[in-house]
């Protein structure tokens, strides 16, 4: 028996076929539409384009492969997290989609924060109001789009877009919901607080399940489309960050993960809700029944690196740039990168903050900037972790996904940095492979998350801090944390 996961990601779709004891059978990819930047801070992009990519992806994963669809025993999802997607009555979008590292609706969270209280606020939803979040989205669609929030009558997830077209259900799991702020991620169900406070009706809101559950199945039409068996399950998944803990084995308190994708998220699984009361950490709900997460986002991390490489390196591959960065010392001779490019939520709640890099001279080559912009994503990174430590948090072993685990060098700049070491496992597939497991729990392959994780997941290799570059890497992270507090009033 074989089970798929599909992540539905930001810069691109991707399907993970696994076997029964969790090796990889098949995996593809395919990208979507950049994001739409139609002013400073917005970020949009087409619901339909996330189907394109995940349909053909889960064709191309069927075929590398090699499995007949009819040993495909279920279907799982993980996808980006926040993003408001708006349905009219027939299922379809209306509107491109606001996606998660959007900073559009920040007047929006000023009301939502002044008539619900900050305080009330992280007792209703464990969480600030930051325009990441999928209500304040919602609140400013209902304001600037009111043709569009007329026809809404679904309100959904990115994944659970995908979830909708494969099999018609409107089911959402409660660690994606989660992330939504109209979730009470203490009682694992929708608030109706919060909902009364902001005016959203809950029929707009989908049905809520947890992630190993079967929400439906591939219908004759998706089944067209992708090459799936009509009549696969579909089961429910989780948000990426969720999808891909569990894609590393993170279940249990002491386990923690670090992953660099498009934005940078340290991980770690509680056995019960912890929250900040500075609302620095995201608490939601883990994608294992009855437990939770907290996560500390960078919101620029590959996105730094990204950014770039296509703005000021065209041309150049990330193991060229890389291979330059690492002929240049530890700490980068004094330069430093502060990744603020889409504003920061850990630790400073900022959606205005702007990035920075601060020390150049006319020794620094293109290297050092590489160098630097590495360093500094992990600085950033550090920062969660700090919290984490700060609030009781316990960290005993470090896991390492997504790009910032692929490269070396900055795997052995994250352990130096984190003064940690750090653990690769062997399936680098991330969130779509986390997905899978899910798929696997909920056909009944595996009796329960942790035990999944159990079976499938073996570490690949562990990597201990250099003692002086960690050392030489504190000095300069004392000196990174300045820089956010200094450079507030420059405008
Ligand atoms: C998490 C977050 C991002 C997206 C990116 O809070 O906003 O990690 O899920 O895919």
């Amino acid at each position: 028996m074989y089970f798929l996961g599909i992540d539905v990601g930001t810069s691109g779709s991707r399907a993970v076929i696994v076997d029964g004891s969790g090796s990889v059978s098949g995996t593809a990819a395919e990208g979507h539409e950049p994001f739409r930047s139609p002013r400073g801070g917005w970020a949009e992009q087409d619901p339909d384009d996330w189907w394109r990519a995940s349909s053909l992806a889960i064709q191309r994963a069927i075929k590398d492969a090699g499995v007949d669809p009819d040993a495909i025993g279920s279907v799982s999802f993980s996808g980006q997290m926040h993003g408001a997607v708006l349905l009219g009555g027939d299922g379809r979008p209306l509107a491109p989609s606001i996606i998660w590292c959007d900073n559009r609706a920040v007047e929006e969270c000023r009301e939502l924060t002044e008539n619900v209280g900050a305080k009330r606020l992280i007792q209703l939803v464990s969480n600030p109001a930051l325009p990441n979040f999928t209500l304040p989205k919602l609140l400013w669609a209902r304001k600037h789009w009111p043709e569009v929030w007329e026809g809404v009558r679904t309100v959904t997830l990115p994944k659970d877009y995908v979830r909708t077209r494969l099999s018609g259900d409107r089911s959402l799991d409660l660690a994606d919901g989660s992330g939504t702020l109209m979730l009470d991620v203490v009682q694992r169900s929708w608030s109706q607080e919060i909902l009364e406070d902001a005016e959203i009706e809950r029929s707009l809101l989908p049905d809520l399940v947890e992630s190993p559950e079967i929400t439906g199945e591939v219908s004759r039409s998706a089944s067209r489309e992708t090459g799936l068996r009509q009549g696969t399950p579909v089961v429910a998944g989780a948000g990426d960050n969720a999808a891909a803990a569990i894609g590393m084995g993170i279940v249990r308190p002491g386990d923690v993960s670090v992953t660099v994708g498009t934005s940078g998220v340290v991980f770690a699984a509680t056995e019960a809700p912890k929250t900040d009361p500075l609302g620095r950490i995201h608490t939601l709900c883990h994608a294992i029944p009855k437990t939770w997460q907290v996560t500390g986002v960078t919101q620029a991390a590959g996105l730094s690196f990204q950014w770039f490489r296509d703005t000021l390196a065209s041309g150049r591959s990330y193991g060229d740039l890389t291979a330059e960065a690492s002929m240049i010392p530890p700490g980068a001779e004094g330069l430093l990168w502060a990744p603020y490019l889409m504003g920061e939520r850990t630790p400073h709640i900022d959606p205005n903050a702007r990035a920075s890099l601060i020390g150049l001279s006319t020794r620094h080559t293109r290297g050092h900037i590489v160098r630097a912009i590495l360093e500094g994503v992990a600085f950033s990174l550090r920062d969660c972790i700090e919290i984490f430590r700060e609030v009781g948090i316990p960290i005993e072993r470090i896991r390492l996904g997504g790009g910032g685990a692929r490269s070396a060098l900055w795997r052995q700049i994250q352990a130096d940095i984190y003064g940690h070491q750090v653990e690769i496992v062997e399936a680098d597939e991330g969130a779509a492979f986390g997905a899978a497991i899910l798929a696997g729990v909920g056909a009944g392959h595996w009796s329960s998350v942790p035990e999944a994780c159990e079976r499938s997941i073996r570490v690949a290799e562990q990597i201990d801090p250099d003692k002086e570059n960690s050392s030489l890497l504190g000095e300069r992270y004392e000196q990174f944390r300045k820089i956010y507090g200094a450079l507030k009033e420059v405008k």
